[in-house]
């Protein structure tokens, strides 16, 4: 299992140290929202470059934006191994050729409600598919058991198909959550509170692991 440890929940006082305590991880997973979207504000490109800039684990910007397609070039600056953005958004496949021009990876994201019908029309584009086991907006949140349907009938439609997106999940997760997680199929398992709460990180990401 993949480890991306989402820094909302970090110490913004102290990020250069949050971010070096967690550098044993695959990815480092990058929260935008932007206050309509979700319910909720964290930051932008320019904290995001300043990242990209002491982090030695390639960025994964999860976009929580009504309009990704005004937000893809300037997150580009960043060189992050994946952009994703949510099918309820809008301008979809326009921003998804947005983001293929910059060759970052595509990631498609889904909330708890919507159906993996609506990823369909695109997986031939996208190297990453982000099923969301909570509610966007907030870290901290309890993790959504039946959101997993979802990643088991992701990883046949993968196969069926031959894709090759990796499968990534996210909100609620700690070391139980992840079992089931791993069962059904999970490739890469975002952490925030979990991880963020324990003293020693690299200890929380092998346990998770
Ligand atoms: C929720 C964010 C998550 C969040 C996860 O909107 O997309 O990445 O930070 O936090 P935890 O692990 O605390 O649920
Ligand atoms: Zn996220």
């Amino acid at each position: 299992m993949k480890i991306a440890p989402s820094i909302l929940t970090a110490d913004f006082a102290n990020l250069s140290q949050e971010i070096k305590s967690v550098e044993s991880a695959d990815y480092l997973h990058i929260d935008i929202m932007d206050g309509h979207f979700v319910p909720n504000i964290s930051f932008g490109p320019a904290i995001t470059y300043q990242i990209s800039k002491i982090s030695a684990l390639p960025l994964d910007v999860h976009l929580m934006v009504t309009n990704p397609i005004k937000w893809v070039d300037q997150f580009a600056k960043s060189k992050p191994k994946f952009i994703t953005i949510h099918t309820e958004a809008n301008r979809v496949a326009e921003t998804i050729k947005s983001i293929e021009s910059h060759h970052i990876g595509v990631g498609l994201s889904i909330k708890p409600v919507t159906p993996v019908d609506d990823l369909l029309p695109f997986l031939d584009h996208v190297k990453l598919v982000l099923v969301m086991t909570v509610e966007p907006g907030f870290g901290g949140q309890s993790f959504i058991y039946e959101a997993l349907n979802k990643v088991k009938e992701l990883v046949k439609i993968r196969k069926a198909n031959n894709y090759d997106f990796e499968i990534e999940v996210d909100g609620g997760i700690n070391t139980e959550t992840i079992k089931n997680c791993r069962d059904a199929g999970v490739d890469i398992a975002v952490a925030g509170s979990y991880l963020f709460n324990q003293k020693d990180r690299e200890k929380g990401i092998a346990s998770l692991r």
